[in-house]
């Protein structure tokens, strides 16, 4: 039987892509930027977990950005969908066994900062695991004590930040905090994540940049503010208006990261 890797690299024809994104919810817009795509859903790559989340497509897009060879993962699973923080580890160490050594995150986030309002894109340049769970809880010998000093690739960090300069595009940089999810955080719980010393809150990314680390992949992740944290404005939050508010930030990370991806040695 052929293995997810043998359906990939068939896929890709002699690319040999050094570069995966992960796309979040609502920012599968991101594939438009590939030239020459080729798409292979999960369902026809071995082990590859199928979301059960609406905004998520589940198939990996191959082709260049930029003349650089690139693969978009458009989907990811959480870890509120079956508990399971490691679910993204098989997607990973697929990447991982094709080559690939630069992995860029993104995802929809929850603003605790008035000046990062919903439409604008932040880079992570530090999280707070706040889940209470690690994908690599389990893992036995001691590879497990990854350590987490530079979890985000600071030469990554450095040619996204200018790459949005070069875009006109305000970037800012901050901390996101893993909340497991799927319920919303309170009002409470974000008064708490500011006073910790985070900008946006998430269900996402932070098992992956831990997984990615604990394979030596180099990680950067970037968050699209598709709202204000709960309590902020008085509103209720809806995953609708996350996946209605995506696609804005969307564009402008699309921008962004094409012209990064471009940059890129
Ligand atoms: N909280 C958690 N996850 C999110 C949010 C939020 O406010 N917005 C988009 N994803």
């Amino acid at each position: 039987m052929k293995t997810a890797s043998d359906v990939i690299v068939e896929a890709l024809n002699g690319l040999v892509p050094r570069v995966a994104l992960v796309l979040g919810s609502g920012l599968g817009g991101l594939v438009d930027a590939v030239e020459d795509p080729v798409r292979v859903s999960y369902s026809k790559l071995p082990g590859f977990p199928e979301s059960g989340v609406s905004g998520h497509a589940g198939e990996v897009v191959a082709g260049t950005i930029g003349g650089k060879p690139v693969l978009l993962l458009s989907g990811r699973v959480h870890y509120y969908e079956k508990g399971d923080a490691a679910a993204m580890r098989p997607v990973l160490e697929v990447l991982k066994g094709l080559g690939i050594e630069k992995l860029i995150l993104t995802n929809a986030a929850g603003s605790l900062r008035e000046e990062l309002a919903p439409g604008s894109v932040m880079l992570i340049e530090d999280h707070i695991n706040f889940s209470g769970t690690n994908p690599l809880i389990g893992e036995e010998d001691d590879a497990r004590f990854v350590g987490m000093t530079s979890a985000y690739d600071s030469g990554l960090r450095e040619t996204i930040s200018k790459a949005a300069e070069a875009e006109g595009i305000a970037l800012d940089a901050g901390v996101y905090m893993w909340f497991s999810g799927p319920s919303f955080e309170t009002p409470a719980e974000i008064r708490m994540a500011r006073i910790m010393g985070a900008d946006a809150v998430g269900m996402s990314t932070v098992p992956e940049v831990i997984l990615g680390r604990f394979l030596g992949l180099a990680c950067a992740a970037c968050s699209v503010i598709t709202n204000y944290g709960a309590g902020m404005t008085g509103g209720e939050l809806s995953h609708a208006e996350t996946k209605d508010m995506a696609p804005i930030g969307g564009k402008k990370l699309q921008a962004i990261l094409t012209r990064a991806i471009a940059d890129m040695q």
